[in-house]
């Protein structure tokens, strides 16, 4: 197989995690980085042996030596940087969420297609071990019928008004940044909601510090909140007919899981390497080796029918960003 070579496009906090793990897997390399600023990239480039830096997102596009563009940056700018980093041919792995709204998530659907490139949500947990095993699981129903879920995502933040997590500008808020990934678990078990109760609250930004949601589905209801106030135990739990699944705290990166069916307790320990990124990154390899332009595991219409999901949680709490007025 061909090495996948990759650039990495804004070098902030989990850029800086993800290309630790590139560096764990075989069939990829880093093979260029770019900041909005020269002096940025130079040092992160030393910092992590990488050849080529560059002080400009758009050079990184015209690079022939990269095959997939990496984006690392605040949720205002996905859709846009996706879209210019397809339009010049390249693959992209693009952080959650895709984008900000569903209108966006089209667009670069769209760009993935007219290009026939590679384009995947970086919803890593997807791909995380426990995870998979534990979706399975449920389809497999050895946990009987599957009819609640309660997952969170929440811990504490600095009240830094400049910082991107209440940044209106580059749209922060707890939703988008960790209510997604509750939302996510419900998605993968249960599917597109029949109803959604929405409420939160607000910093005075505008952002959303905490929102809880209700969905409601066919055969079950499932419980999500995102929060930036409080320190969850970071636990997400799948009940069924028979019995139930825990996956362990961090759960969106979980490290094993305890199942419990007919009142008998299993524990399953998966211990993933590195940060977490590295299945993410195999997927990309898998996919774009095959000439897929998307995930089947988490396909362009996961990542649109999710969108759809906090699109509507946004219009019941009122949350909309000012480049969308
Ligand atoms: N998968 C995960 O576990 C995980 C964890 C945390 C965050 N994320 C996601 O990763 C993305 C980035 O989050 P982060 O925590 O790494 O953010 P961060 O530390 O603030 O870094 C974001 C980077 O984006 C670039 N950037 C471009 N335009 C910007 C602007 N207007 N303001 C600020 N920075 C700008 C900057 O890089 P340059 O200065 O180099 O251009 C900055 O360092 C988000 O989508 C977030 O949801 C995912």
């Amino acid at each position: 197989m061909k090495t996948l070579r990759w650039g990495l496009l804004g070098l902030g906090h989990i850029t800086r995690n993800f290309i630790q793990d590139l560096q764990l897997v075989q069939g990829s390399e880093v093979a260029a980085v770019a900041s909005r600023s020269q002096a940025k990239a130079a040092e992160f480039a030393t910092e992590h042996a990488v050849d080529t830096h560059y002080g400009s997102y758009a050079e990184l596009f015209q690079d022939p030596d990269v095959d997939i563009i990496y984006i690392g940056t605040p949720h205002n700018s996905h859709a846009e940087l996706s879209i210019a980093a397809m339009n010049a041919g390249k693959h992209v792995l693009c952080e959650k969420p895709l984008a900000v709204n569903k209108t966006q998530v089209q667009h670069m659907i769209g760009a993935a297609q007219q290009n026939g490139v590679f384009l995947l949500e970086a919803l890593w947990s997807r791909f995380n071990p426990s995870i998979v095993q534990c979706l399975q699981l449920v389809q497999d129903g050895a946990i009987g019928q599957v009819n609640y879920i309660n997952a969170d995502f929440s811990f504490p933040i600095k009240e830094d008004v400049d910082g991107r997590l209440l940044n209106m500008d580059l749209a922060g808020g707890a939703l988008l940044d960790v209510g997604i990934y509750p939302l996510f678990l419900a998605y993968a078990v249960f599917g597109k909601p029949k109803e959604i109760l929405a409420t939160g609250r607000f910093h005075e930004t505008g952002a959303d510090i905490q929102t809880s949601i209700i969905l409601k589905y066919d055969n079950g209801i499932a419980q999500a909140m995102g929060g930036f106030t409080s320190k969850s135990d970071m636990v997400a739990r799948i009940y069924g007919t028979r019995g139930s699944i825990l996956l362990d705290p961090r759960w969106h990166h979980s490290q094993g899981y305890s199942l419990v069916v007919d009142g008998q307790l299993k524990k399953v320990s998966l211990p993933t390497p590195g940060n977490g990124f590295t299945y993410e990154i195999e997927e990309c390899q898998r996919c774009i080796s095959q000439n897929q332009i998307e995930s089947k595991l988490w396909s362009h219409t996961h990542s649109l029918e999710l969108m759809e999901v906090m699109d509507e949680v946004r219009r019941q709490i009122g949350l909309v960003y000012p480049f969308e007025h």
